[in-house]
């Protein structure tokens, strides 16, 4: 299962021309990369979903672009044969040149294959400018998070037949611009599997039904690490929570009693040397 080749555009465009489908997981460190990388997942986003998770944040407002490059080159290290995607934060790509200075800190610091942006048919410069100077781009239409706050909570996109339209109309624009990739979050199944059929390049669901190329949750979601509220779109292929706050209670358990570290545990001295430390020691 584990990967044996580098994943590029043109693999993931090979997929889509053979109708092959294929998975994408949210990472935001080394060790979750490689397990991933191992269990053949294709492409990995190092989403701004991190704010929860990993920085214990209420939204994704507040993601620092020098943490998330950090993180995102930490999973490209535990991961590197994966197709990687940089979900670029909040304010960070407000201009063409924001963007290109911010998207080339992932190229060139973390490597990664391609960056996300949160957009609608207003960043087609910013879309166009990033293609441009080669930086491989991947808007995400349809729901966008960060804009949350502005249209006042995450409201699934595309639910009448002219936001559907507006969605595929700004998506084949975004392709026109140079864009790699597609990312529809929150979209009905009909207008994702159009739009899919209709733009050359790979289309990537998020709770946009099965005609999308590829489909993305977040890994905390479908592993059963997150508590409290789950998208309706994820399946749960683990309930890992209950499993590792056993394993924490056990430890302290025996912690607290002695029965941890035992013997094995340690390093042992030599007879002579124990002997010469006991002899100092006046034992
Ligand atoms: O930040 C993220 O993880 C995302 C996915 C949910 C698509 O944008």
């Amino acid at each position: 299962m584990t990967l044996e080749k580098k994943i590029t555009i043109a693999t993931l465009n090979k997929h889509k021309a053979a109708g092959e489908k294929f998975a994408m997981l949210t990472c935001y460190d080394a060790t979750m990369a490689s397990i991933q990388q191992d269990a053949g997942v294709e492409v990995i986003l190092v989403g701004d979903s991190l704010a929860g998770p990993v920085l214990g944040l209420p939204d994704t407002i507040g993601v620092g672009l020098d943490i998330s490059v950090s993180l995102t080159a930490a999973v490209r290290r535990g991961a590197p044969l994966a197709f990687l995607v940089a979900d670029m934060p909040f304010m960070t790509y407000t201009s063409p040149a924001q963007a290109i200075a911010n998207a080339g800190r992932y190229v060139v610091e973390a490597r990664v294959d391609c960056v996300k942006i949160e957009c609608d048919r207003r960043f087609i410069d910013i879309v166009r400018a990033m293609a441009t100077v080669g930086i491989s781009v991947m808007p995400h239409l349809g729901l966008t998070p960060q804009r949350a706050g502005q249209v006042g909570g995450y409201k699934v996109a595309g639910k009448t037949s002219a936001g559907a339209i507006e969605i595929i109309e700004t998506a084949e624009i975004m392709v026109e611009a140079g864009a790699s990739a597609l990312l529809l979050e929150a979209v009905p199944p009909e207008p994702a599997e159009m739009l899919a059929k209709r733009v050359s390049v790979p289309v990537i669901g998020c709770g946009a039904g099965p005609g999308c190329d590829g489909f993305v949750v977040v890994t905390h979601d479908m592993i059963g690490l997150t508590e409290g509220h789950v998208p309706k779109f994820v399946r749960k292929y683990a309930d890992l929570r209950a499993p590792m706050q056993q394993a924490f209670e056990t430890y302290v358990t025996e912690c607290q009693s002695g029965a941890y570290p035992a013997p094995e545990h340690g390093y042992a001295m030599s007879d002579e040397e124990l002997s010469a430390l006991k002899a100092w020691a006046g034992k």
